[in-house]
């Protein structure tokens, strides 16, 4: 059916406590073929069972959830680039504390490169002023919605003065991550990301990168990482499914030295594009030019 006439009751634990969990998941076309797979689909699942397990919502049979996606790419003769969101919800009526009945939806649509991969165009970051809420507050591994109002308030506030998004911080005053992205900075050629343990999402984007960086020579490395730092960064990026990888330009007008020459980017978006496409002889160079 049409996403649009899919419906959940106003009473449910979904619309009245946000309880929410997803994932977005990647469809790419396979190079010089008509047929779409999922990247990394099994860390996905895998992510979406943490996510359930830290929210407390019964597993609706996640395992079945790759013969859903194919059915969803079959049924809907999907050929190029698309975007999957998969949810499990709370779709019973309930007050506070109710048992949870879970409600899966899967949904498709057509997705290419963001304009930042598309055009090379550089983000204008704001380091924000709003916290990612940490630890003790919220479980930063539940990828459930809830966790997207704090950060939304966010990414609109940087966009009022002028920004094109925004990283936020957790309490010690430390870079977390963007609303929806995981962060990279460079350094002498040497990649750094927040730890998980500074209150970001595990990002499946963030852990390619990480795995493929040795492979490109980069060194690559996950620990608390400062705003000064990213003053001084050569470059930098954000990285995600939906985003893929967008380069930034600045971090509170402070610009990037390499900017705009962003080269351990371009090295990953190229390998990133191999890796998606199935294409190991790199005919597929799209994205940063
Ligand atoms: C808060 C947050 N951080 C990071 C990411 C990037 O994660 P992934 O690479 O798994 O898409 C996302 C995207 O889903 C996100 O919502």
């Amino acid at each position: 059916m049409a996403s649009s006439d899919a419906t959940v009751q106003v009473s449910s634990q979904a619309m009245r406590y946000a309880l929410s969990v997803f994932e977005g998941i990647r469809l790419y076309r396979q190079h010089e073929t008509t047929e779409v797979r999922p990247f990394l689909l099994d860390a996905h699942l895998r992510r979406l069972r943490d996510s359930l397990v830290l929210m407390r919502i019964p597993d609706p049979g996640v395992a079945t959830l790759t013969d859903l996606v194919g059915e969803l790419v079959t049924r809907n003769r999907i050929t190029d680039d698309a975007y999957v969101r998969i949810a499990v919800s709370a779709g019973n009526p309930g007050l506070i504390g109710t048992d949870v009945e879970p409600l899966v939806t899967v949904s498709a649509v057509p997705m290419a490169r963001k304009r930042w991969l598309a055009q090379g165009a550089g983000m204008r970051l704001q380091v924000s002023g709003w916290q990612r809420g940490g630890e003790e507050s919220f479980p930063s591994a539940a990828k459930n919605i809830s966790g997207y109002a704090g950060p939304r308030l966010a990414l609109l506030a940087a966009r009022d003065v002028g920004y094109d998004g925004c990283v936020l911080t957790n309490r010690a005053g430390r870079l977390c991550e963007a609303p929806t992205a995981a962060l990279f900075l460079v350094r002498d050629g040497v990649l750094v990301t927040p730890s998980l343990t500074e209150g970001v999402l595990p990002s499946i984007t963030r852990r390619w990168v990480l795995g493929t960086a040795p492979a490109l020579g980069v060194r690559a490395e996950e620990r608390p990482v400062s705003r000064s730092e990213a003053y001084l960064a050569d470059e930098a990026f954000l990285c995600g499914t939906g985003i893929e990888f967008a380069p930034v330009q600045s971090f509170d007008g402070h610009v990037c030295r390499a900017w705009p020459e962003p080269g351990v980017l371009q090295g990953l978006v190229k390998r990133y594009f191999e890796d998606v496409r199935g294409a190991a002889d790199g005919h597929d160079r799209e994205g940063v030019t």
